[in-house]
């Protein structure tokens, strides 16, 4: 309870956590519960295996309460794919959602267990649906959950699908980041619903949004302050990249933007994503000069080379579509506007398409990329 309380003061500290309601869920929740034994921690930014058996019970706590990610599970190539994501996101995304006492709530990507067991706790369990793609990771937190004594509807399944058993939902919430709204949960919603979601895409641009539906495939909704990040759901992962360079040909010219300075930048890599968001980017290392910047588009079959000449930087564009034009006019917009952070930005969604916007609805704007679901 001490370290419980502490993790409570800590996150009312930092503004996450601001209704007593959800103090009392972090404060009852035992986030231990949810952790396997062997887990991953962020240091210098790798994922180092740690063991509660190595630590030691007292130094395990602490690390639970912390208000950091813990990786539970990562792939072949050492990437994360489930995790407790912090608890102070975790709280921030929940008092974001503005619960009233009934509403139903869809969760997609339960992971651990930890935020479904909050919810329940804050809500009542029967009020509460999550879903999660890995069998492995959902029958481990349907134990933990249970395991508190909580019966929520757990689903192993596709989340980007809903869950039409329970529709209509009041607020739907995913940690896990989508592509593009999934029109299952629009019309799984109530008019009126809230939908809290992070958009991302294969260059890792992040917003964390919130939406309003306005009725079956409409929604409107606002960008959120702050830098959230989450693993992208698996179906809207990029696919396999080719590993294989495309050449350099192409007339060259001058790009009239630095490369790294989109890259590096976190609203300016969301930017260049909104323009392109088909497209993957790479940076390219090579063993005697500088390295390159290569932009692929699978999809239309287009690519981009982005080298340093020594004096500047130039373009060699080729296939159907002219991806760093179309991302030089878009930083362009932005940097003319104030290069604002994705807060300024907004989204409209109709049944025939969802765009993002930056400044007002009638702004400059982009379309998401559509997918089958
Ligand atoms: C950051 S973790 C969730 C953290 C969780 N809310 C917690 O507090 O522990 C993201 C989860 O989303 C799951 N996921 C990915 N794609 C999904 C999908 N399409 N449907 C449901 N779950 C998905 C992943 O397997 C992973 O467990």
């Amino acid at each position: 309870m001490r370290l419980r309380r502490s993790l409570a003061d800590q996150l009312t500290e930092s503004r996450d956590l601001r209704s007593p309601l959800w103090r009392r869920s972090v404060e009852t929740v035992p986030r231990e519960a949810f952790l396997p034994d062997d887990v991953f921690r962020d240091v210098d930014g790798q994922w180092e295996p740690v063991s509660r058996a190595q630590m030691g019970d007292e130094a395990w706590l602490r690390l639970v309460y912390e208000d950091r990610t813990i990786v539970t599970q990562r792939n072949d190539f050492g990437e994360p794919t489930s995790s407790s994501t912090l608890p102070g996101l975790v709280v921030r995304m929940l008092e974001y959602l503005d619960l009233r006492e009934g509403d139903k709530v869809l969760e997609i990507g339960t992971g651990t267990g930890y935020s479904t067991a909050l919810m329940c706790r804050r809500l009542g369990p029967e009020l509460v649906t999550s879903i999660e793609i890995d069998p492995d990771v959902a029958e481990r937190a349907a134990a933990a959950v249970r395991g508190l004594g909580h019966e929520p509807e757990l689903i192993t399944g596709d989340g980007l699908q809903g869950h039409p058993g329970g529709a209509p939902y009041d607020r739907i919430i995913a940690t896990c980041a989508v592509r593009h709204i999934p029109r299952a949960w629009l019309r799984q919603s109530r008019t009126g619903a809230t939908i809290l979601a992070t958009l991302s895409g294969w260059q890792h641009g992040f917003g964390l949004v919130k939406m309003t539906v306005d009725g079956p495939g409409s929604a409107h909704g606002t960008f959120l302050p702050g830098h959230v990040s989450f693993m992208m759901a698996r179906p809207h992962q990029a696919p396999p990249s080719d590993v294989r360079l495309p050449g350099r040909a192409g007339t060259p010219r001058a790009a009239s933007l630095d490369p790294n300075d989109i890259w590096e930048d976190w609203t300016a890599t969301w930017v260049a994503q909104l323009a392109t968001p088909d497209t993957h980017h790479t940076l390219v290392l090579a063993d005697d000069g500088p390295a390159e910047h290569l932009l692929t588009d699978h999809v239309s079959q287009s690519w981009a080379w982005i080298s340093a000449n020594g004096e500047g930087w130039v373009v060699r564009q080729n296939g159907p579509q002219r991806l760093w034009d179309a991302i030089e006019e878009a930083i362009h917009l932005w940097d003319g506007a104030g290069r604002p952070h994705q807060s300024a930005f907004g989204i409209t969604i109709t049944p025939g398409a969802q765009r993002v916007w930056l400044g007002t609805p009638d702004g400059p704007s982009w379309n998401l990329p559509t997918c089958a679901d």
